[in-house]
């Protein structure tokens, strides 16, 4: 999705502004732009393509100025085109805006600005704010130094939808203001300097201290000071807040890419999030919950909602919350959940996952579980996010910053961070052996070595991909918790490779996507679960015989005859195995999209964080 860049302070913004925009590719975009307050008035610098081409622009070099807006923009409203980027200028020139998000009733404002004369040059929604700021700056008969300030409030009153907006003025120029609804943005606080940005890794290296801006704030950013309203103008007292991630995590740290360096993080990244919530011989302790015993006791059931890879690690979170505490738990996806009109009431626990924390359906699904009275918990990588600041409780997965538009790490996190609710539910609910959860959080705590293991399989997993890589069709067959795992190694394929790819639940296959398996053609299978062995393996030769190429991951001795590569990873306990068997299907999805030479990290059309519907 779009990304925002802002600086304010003693040094040039234009380098800054492009460092910090490079740091934001990851999040998808198809044009770039940024804007300057210069001695002669505003500068603005965009075009279609990528970032480095704005270092190609005529008088570039030629920028002196020290407060700047900068955008990375996805098209929603208007092809990629120069006209299209940001920033947008009022027609005075007066006002540069950048947006995130999307303003819904940009038609009806539109035909109020050109009623009142204004013109439009490109085809997006964005292009309204300006001239709005600028209508309402016009008549304003006070000339104090909040007109601006005034102007932008009445503008963000008039729209509607999601919006992350930084705007720049020639009448207010020694400051930046942003305003924010239902899309995110950060204020990194400096020495002498500010930065602002949508999201925290574009600008660790510069603070670690940040500013979350709700929805209907304003701040008025100096270059020593920020003050924080509200939609009527009233000050807000705002806390700022350490992020203890540091700089380094958020590079490359000499792998050829994040989606690689992440993958082999994942030992540490189960290790952090695994942390001190749980201590050999001690109850799982979650100090972010207060949850008692008569509190859970009234659950009557748990959703669980996400999009994508979260919701993939949402459903191993149901096997395991279903299994210890015996409570029921639907997961769903949250664009399907905001419109259904669930049954949810003062007795359900709703649990939303997200990496990011700002995906707009996720945040939407919990608003919607809040007004129908459930008890709300997020479960975010990034401390600070727009779900932690909206449900009753938050938990935290300790992955550290994702880069990747592929996720990896945050999901083994996510999953880790399940299992371990479970088990703790399930100590206070004495639901389960505690001899048998006991048994679990041992294998929890050695799963940072196994994990280490699993990453040995990295070259027999590149050759495989080297034989595949040209496929057309691939598909993933697992039963119960390996169903789980085939999804989201599906995903990963499809994501980052553009192979069509296809998971399904292995009993399935008899029932309908039998038809396709051909000569040739790869199925991919999980087999994990003790119980369900003979069951896959007896799939995985319905397809043989119909001349699959097959590739299997498992921790049990199969017997291998005529399967084409068997992947074998420790064993472990069954609901923890999603950790361990993804990892030889995130390395397939890499090498596969290495092996046709594709960005790896930046896959065609995906956003980071999907922060609009
Ligand atoms: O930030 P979130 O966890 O809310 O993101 C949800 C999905 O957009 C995300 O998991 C997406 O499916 C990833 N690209 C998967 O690799």
């Amino acid at each position: 999705m779009c990304g925002i860049i802002g600086y304010i302070g003693l040094k040039k913004a234009t380098p800054i502004l492009i460092n910090g925009l490079l740091r934001l590719e990851y999040r998808g975009y198809d044009s770039a732009g940024l804007s300057t307050i210069e001695p002669g008035g505003l500068s603005i610098m965009k075009d279609k393509g990528r970032v480095k081409n704005l270092y190609k622009l005529d008088g570039i070099d030629d920028l002196v100025g020290t407060i700047g807006i900068a955008h990375t923009r996805w098209a929603t409203h208007g092809k990629p085109s120069k006209e299209n980027s940001h920033p947008h200028l009022d027609n005075s020139n007066h006002f540069a805006v950048v947006h995130n998000g999307i303003i819904e009733n940009y038609n009806e404002l539109k035909d109020f600005l050109i009623d009142n004369g204004y013109t439009f040059y490109s085809q997006t929604d964005t292009e309204v704010i300006p001239n709005l700021i600028h209508y309402y700056y016009s008549k304003d008969s006070k000339n104090d130094s909040q007109r601006v300030l005034r102007a932008v409030q009445s503008a963000c009153k008039s729209l509607k939808g999601s919006y992350a907006i930084q705007i720049i003025s020639t009448y207010l120029p020694d400051n930046i203001i942003v305003a924010k609804k239902d899309s995110p943005l950060v204020i990194g606080k400096g020495t002498e300097e500010n930065y602002i940005s949508s999201d925290i890794p574009a600008i660790l290296s510069f603070t670690n201290e940040f500013y979350f801006l709700d929805d209907f704030e304003i701040a008025l950013i100096e270059r020593n000071n920020i003050e924080f309203f509200d939609l009527n103008l009233s000050k807000i007292d705002k806390k700022v807040k350490n992020i203890d991630w540091n700089a380094g995590s958020a590079d490359k740290n000499g792998y050829e890419d994040f989606m690689l360096k992440e993958i082999f993080e994942q030992p540490i990244s189960v290790r952090e999030t695994v942390g001190s919530r749980l201590t050999e011989n001690e109850n799982c302790c979650f100090d972010e919950l207060n949850f008692n015993k008569e509190f859970l006791l009234n659950i009557n059931k748990i959703y669980i909602v996400a999009c994508g890879t979260a919701m993939h690690a949402g459903l191993s979170g149901k096997n395991a919350i279903e299994k210890l505490c015996k409570i029921p738990v639907t997961v769903d996806i949250a664009s399907e959940f905001r419109y259904r009109d669930p049954i949810v009431d003062k007795n359900t626990l709703c649990i939303f996952i997200s990496q990011s924390g700002e995906t707009a359906d996720t945040i939407a699904a919990l608003k919607l579980s809040k007004s129908k009275n459930a008890t709300t918990l997020a479960i975010s990588n990034v401390v600070g996010s727009s779900i932690t600041r909206e449900a009753d409780y938050s938990l935290y997965t300790h992955a550290g910053p994702e880069i990747a538009v592929a996720s990896t790490k945050a999901y083994t996190s996510q999953v880790v961070l399940l299992e371990l609710l479970a088990i703790y539910f399930a100590e206070i609910l004495e639901s389960y052996s505690f001899k048998e959860l006991n048994n679990i959080k041992n294998e929890i705590l050695a799963l940072p070595s196994k994990i280490e293991a699993t990453l040995k399989c990295s070259d027999d997993i590149k050759n495989f991909a080297k034989q595949i890589y040209q496929e057309k069709d691939v598909f993933f067959l697992g039963r119960g918790i390996d169903y789980n795992t085939a999804l989201e190694g599906s995903l990963k394929l499809k994501e980052i490779s553009y192979i069509h790819s296809e998971a399904y639940a292995a009993g399935e296959l008899k029932h309908g996507p039998i038809a396709l398996i051909e000569n040739g053609i790869t199925v991919v299978s999980v087999i994990t679960d003790e119980q369900l062995v003979e069951k896959t393996i007896s799939n995985i030769q319905e397809v043989i015989t119909r001349g699959a190429h097959t590739l299997v991951i498992t921790n049990k001795n199969l017997p291998t005859n005529n399967i084409d590569k068997v992947i074998l990873i420790p064993d472990t306990y069954t609901l923890l195995s999603p950790i361990l068997s993804i990892i030889p299907l995130q390395l397939l999805a890499y090498y596969i999209s290495k092996e046709k030479g594709l960005d790896v990290d930046k896959p065609r059309n995906l956003a980071k964080s999907v922060t609009v519907e």
